[in-house]
């Protein structure tokens, strides 16, 4: 590719000058750049800004890449950077990646640069463009989707961190005809953020319910009805809350934070987890803290998390329980579910052994009791 100017409405990507020094500097700077672009200097100071401008992207552009300086079309000021590099031939395939200045997020610049630049790489010839995002980059994940790129994977251990060790990266990739976005989620996000009936409020799971989840997943009876029965380490419930946002966007589950409408404290967990997007099925699994069982929170928590799967287009959810889990059993009873059978030896039980799981399921089409 040339370093030729593309217009694009709200953005312009041109090449980097030398008076883009100070907001390089200003936005490389910046934490969160910091933190999710691995390879930047560090400290980022306007030395390192000059060296991008007079050394680095000309070079990138010299090796077949791209490196442009993303700029508001009104005044020239810099408003990010987006590129591309690591070409790999037999593929046809670059990687592009991006940063938006502090001052410029928030309002379509990254979307609008990606799109920009896609198209332009297509034109150029590339037939898959692959976007590799940390998986704490939630904002990221969402440029990916706002601009057309579908969730392929985890490359495990696929970036240097700054501590020096290996972390894991989501590919996501768009390819020649596919469409410039946004990308349908299997999963789309909770109107205004969450699903209530004024007593249960659930919304996304979050890093900080991490000591609640864990005091929960704990519980001698709630680590019985996990798959394998053993409790998980803390590190285990910090991951899994970190990651809700990114899984979530993946289209993989929704992992929910049960809340006390009325005091907003965590009452438990639930997740649909999406195990068979093909035919339209997903799973459901739910626990309650002790303090919360035995007033149909349970009841409410599965009314609720149907009902909005049903409205997203699944058409069949499915449960399992221990075939000594009556209460579970009653839950899912007096939301509709209808009992369909009893898988033997379904799941890992403790020191070897396999365990009964009794199947419920619950059809869009079926009645539910209210
Ligand atoms: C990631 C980054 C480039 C996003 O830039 P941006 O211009 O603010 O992104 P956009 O305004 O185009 O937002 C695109 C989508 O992400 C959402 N989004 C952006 N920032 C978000 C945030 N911090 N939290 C939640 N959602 C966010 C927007 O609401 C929008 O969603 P929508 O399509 O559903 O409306 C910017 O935050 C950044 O520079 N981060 C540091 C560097 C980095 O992470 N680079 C990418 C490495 S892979």
């Amino acid at each position: 590719m040339t370093p030729e100017v593309i217009e694009a409405g709200a953005v312009r990507l041109r090449p980097f000058r030398l008076d883009d020094v100070a907001d390089t500097a200003a936005a490389c700077a910046d934490p969160v750049t910091r933190r999710f672009i691995s390879g930047m200097p560090d400290p980022y100071t306007e030395a390192s800004a000059r060296w991008w401008i007079t050394e680095g992207a000309p070079a990138a552009w010299a090796t077949g890449g791209a490196a442009y300086a993303i700029v508001d079309p009104a005044t020239d000021r810099l408003l990010g950077g987006i590129g591309l590099d690591e070409p790999v031939a037999a593929r046809a395939q670059r990687q592009i990646g991006y940063w938006v200045a502090p001052w410029a997020r928030r309002r379509g610049v990254a979307t609008a640069a990606t799109r920009a630049l896609a198209g332009a790489a297509f034109a150029a010839g590339t037939a898959r463009l692959e976007l590799l995002t940390h998986p704490d980059n939630a904002a990221s994940q969402r440029v990916a989707l706002a601009a057309g790129f579908t969730h392929e994977g985890v490359r495990r251990a696929a970036s240097r961190g700054r501590d020096g060790g290996r972390e894991d990266m989501i590919a996501w990739v768009r390819l020649a005809d596919d469409p410039s976005g946004p990308t349908d989620r299997l999963l789309p996000d909770l109107p205004d953020g969450r699903l209530t009936d004024g007593v249960v409020t659930l919304r996304r799971l979050a890093p900080d319910d991490a000591d609640a989840l864990h005091r929960l997943h704990t519980r001698p009876e709630v680590v019985a009805s996990r798959i394998p029965p053993v409790p998980p380490t803390r590190e285990a419930i910090d991951r899994r809350c970190r990651l809700a946002e990114s899984h979530w966007l993946a289209g993989t589950s929704a992992d929910l934070a049960i809340l006390d409408a009325a005091t907003g404290a965590v009452a438990g967990g639930c997740a649909l987890v999406h195990d068979e997007p093909a035919t339209g099925q997903a799973m459901l699994g739910y626990s309650l803290l002790p303090e919360a069982r035995g007033r149909g929170l349970a009841t409410r928590v599965v009314h609720l998390v149907t009902a909005w799967a049903f409205e997203i287009g699944l058409a069949r959810i499915w449960a399992g329980t221990r075939p000594e889990n009556v209460a579970s059993q009653r839950v899912l009873e007096r939301v509709g579910f209808r009992h369909e059978g009893l898988l033997r030896g379904r799941l890992p039980g403790a020191a070897g052994t396999r365990v009964d799981s009794v199947l419920y399921g619950l059809l869009a089409t079926d009645p539910r009791p209210r």
